[in-house]
């Protein structure tokens, strides 16, 4: 049974509530209580009249068929994503809005209004097509979060092409893993990334990641220019800007997709080393994106929304790019890192574009508190109207920091629960409606029939804990996993019958508000971002000092979860501080830099059981200092006493 006992005790005590005020209620799009029971009475019709916010090429005749674990929505329905998220808003008043206000990191800035888009889209999907990319096929994309990448994701989407986009965080290793998975024809990346003005390397690294592999193509947007000093493969690389050039300026006809047809991959962690390849469709997934950023994000015309997070992962899918974009809204996307050139970058973005809506990750809300409030108090917040968190749990303290010293007590915070695999917010507060408690995502969306359970999969009684679960399929919920159904139906399905599990333990508390208490697998929340220890664990015994390693998470202050590896070296191998720092550049050249472990024990041997099973739970107790507990099935029990002296050794 899923529990984190420390997180628990902490989040029993919290009694603040905070309700909506009355002026935000009375003008929030919604402010009817009424919503709840009727999406819950009846969720299919509650989805079918959502659906009616996209522009539908023919409408659906079926709005869901349900053979578990298979979910189809809005069978017969045909539509096209950038149709609906760019072209219908060409053609009427929010033609010349702004659609991406983009922020570079060494300072240049570029606007996008609705129409300028809509035209860069199409030549971008002319030149895809001219370079061979047809309805269906995949579309890696490897690029920082410059213009081109949206634009990269709406051409493949007006083509129904299928996007795979790898953060561009990850090594070259990571990148081909993903292009041999997804069998990509074409990658698209840049010369290299800007990253506190230092460069990353994206072309060097796409040029060994497609090496043998399907990819017959590299467009290369060049983002850096000379500095990059990029070498471009004759017959395999072309320039974005020189194939721009070449295609057409004509409209590109939007492709009619079926409503089940893919819409993009994207790849997450697991609990084996191998990234899953989530399958996400046309009509369900922008069906939920749109409503979510109407409901929870309560987006109206004149907000401007900025999500800090990376395109590279789901909420820069969601969030600054298929909900807001398909709302007609405006968002602003940046480049860089919160603290470059100063710890006041983001409400210096906050205070240049009038930003209405923020949403960040609990890991940056604790960053901007340890760094102290004179930053953002130095800036003019006051357009500041909704906050929003997502990517692991919040501790109220950050919560309390973000409502004060951002929000000015003023703004409503919506704590949002999703996945990669959920496509959008399921489990938050609707802003005009619900009161919220410091560390609690609330409760579950309209239409979205979320719940904790038993071991039985029976609801628990309130004040109790258990697996969160969703026990209705959604329109934007995962198809299957790329290439392997059978993963997806075990992962996902494998526990209870037709019931979703996503992995997470949660608590319900008397009020029924959900309090999630982290990942119940072998997964790590670090800053945010879901790494499986088997994907580190292989990192390491893939160096050839390494015979043996076992990775946990541990607690952290900023990250929330930190990874700590206990590592046994091959004979007559010496261990010492230079191995330190070659393992774990070891690890961010296999993985990324975002998987590099915290530290690393070296130990003669892992608490086993008897039946050779690692005890992790063991490792966690060491690397966080608790009293150890039962080790009565440990095959030596000599290990765990060398491998605590150990452990404080190194602290
Ligand atoms: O453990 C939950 C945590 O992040 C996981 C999903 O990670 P990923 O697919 O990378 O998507 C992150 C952004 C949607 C979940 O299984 N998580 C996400 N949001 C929250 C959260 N944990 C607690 N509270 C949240 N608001």
């Amino acid at each position: 049974m899923p529990n984190d006992d420390s997180r628990l005790a902490n989040l029993l005590h919290e009694t603040r509530l905070f309700p909506p005020s009355e002026s935000f209620r009375k003008d929030a799009n919604f402010n009817d209580d009424s919503v709840y029971d009727r999406a819950q009475q009846d969720p299919e019709g509650f989805w079918s009249e959502q659906a009616q916010h996209l522009s539908w090429f023919t409408p659906f005749e079926n709005v869901l068929s349900w053979e578990p674990p298979h979910a189809k929505w809005f069978e017969g329905g045909k539509l096209n994503v950038t149709y609906n998220c760019v072209d219908r808003h060409r053609q009427g008043p929010r033609k010349n809005k702004a659609a991406i206000m983009w922020e570079g990191e060494p300072g240049d800035s570029r606007v996008f209004t609705y129409d300028m888009l809509g035209r860069e889209v199409d030549r971008a999907a002319h030149m895809l097509q001219s370079l061979g990319v047809q309805r269906g096929d995949r579309v890696t994309i490897y690029l920082p979060m410059i213009p081109e990448l949206p634009i990269s994701l709406l051409a493949c989407a007006k083509i129904g092409a299928i996007h795979s986009v790898v953060f561009g965080g990850f090594s070259s290793k990571a990148l081909r893993e993903r292009i041999i998975d997804a069998d990509a024809k074409l990658l698209i990346t840049a010369d290299a990334g800007w990253r506190r003005g230092a460069l990353i390397p994206l072309k060097a690294n796409a040029d060994e990641a497609v090496v043998d592999t399907p990819t017959e193509t590299v467009v290369v947007v060049q983002r850096v220019g000379e500095k990059a000093g990029v070498t471009m493969q004759a017959g395999r690389d072309v320039y974005w800007h020189e194939a721009m050039a070449k295609a057409p300026s004509a409209p590109f006809p939007a492709a009619e997709m079926d409503a089940e047809d893919i819409l993009f991959l994207l790849y997450t962690s697991g609990t084996t080393g191998k990234p899953k390849g989530i399958v996400h469709t046309t009509g369900g997934y922008l069906t939920v994106a749109n409503t979510s950023v109407r409901s929870v994000f309560d987006m109206k015309d004149d907000d401007v929304f900025f999500c800090t997070a990376d395109i590279g992962w789901v909420t820069g899918h969601t969030y600054i790019v298929y909900g807001p974009l398909s709302a007609g809204a405006t968002v602003v996307m940046y480049e860089g890192s919160p603290d470059f050139p100063g710890r006041d970058r983001f409400w210096d973005i906050v205070e240049k574009y009038g930003v209405s809506i923020l949403y960040t990750a609990p890991t940056s809300i604790r960053t901007f508190m340890k760094w102290g409030a004179q930053y953002p108090k130095a800036h003019n917040l006051s357009s500041l109207r909704l906050l929003g968190t997502v990517g692991e749990p919040i501790n109220p303290e950050a919560w309390m920091w973000y409502h004060e010293h951002i929000g000015h007590g003023r703004c409503p915070i919506v704590d949002t629960w999703w996945q990669t695999e959920t496509g959008a917010a399921m489990i938050a507060p609707l802003p005009g409606l619900t009161a919220t408690k410091p560390g609690s995502a609330t409760r579950p969306v309209p239409g979205i029939d979320a719940d904790v359970v038993d071991e039985n999969g029976q609801s628990v009684a309130p004040g109790n804990g258990g697996y969160l679960v969703i026990r209705k399929p959604w329109p934007s919920m995962l198809r299957t996993i790329w290439g392997d159904d059978e993963r997806f139906r075990k992962t996902y399905y494998g526990k209870f019958d037709g019931i979703y599990l996503p992995g997470d333990g949660a608590h319900k508390d008397a009020d029924g508000y959900v309090w999630i208490l982290g990942r119940i697998d072998d997964v790590i929340n670090v800053s945010g971002h879901r790494i499986g220890t088997m994907e580190v664990e292989s990192a390491l015994v893939s160096h050839h000092m390494v015979a043996e390693a076992a990775v946990i998470g541990r607690s952290h202050d900023i990250k929330g979860q930190a990874i700590t590896a206990f590592v046994t070296v091959k004979e007559g191998i010496a261990t010492g501080e230079s191995l330190v720092a070659e393992l774990k550049q070891h690890v961010a050249e296999s993985i990324g830099a975002m998987a590099r472990p915290e530290e690393i024990i070296f130990t003669a041997e892992l608490p086993k059981t008897r039946s050779g099973k690692i005890m992790r739970r063991l490792l966690r107790d060491i690397a966080e200092g608790r009293v150890l507990g039962d080790t009565t099935t440990l095959a030596d029990p000599s290990v765990v006493e060398s491998l605590k002296a150990q452990y404080r050794e190194s602290e």
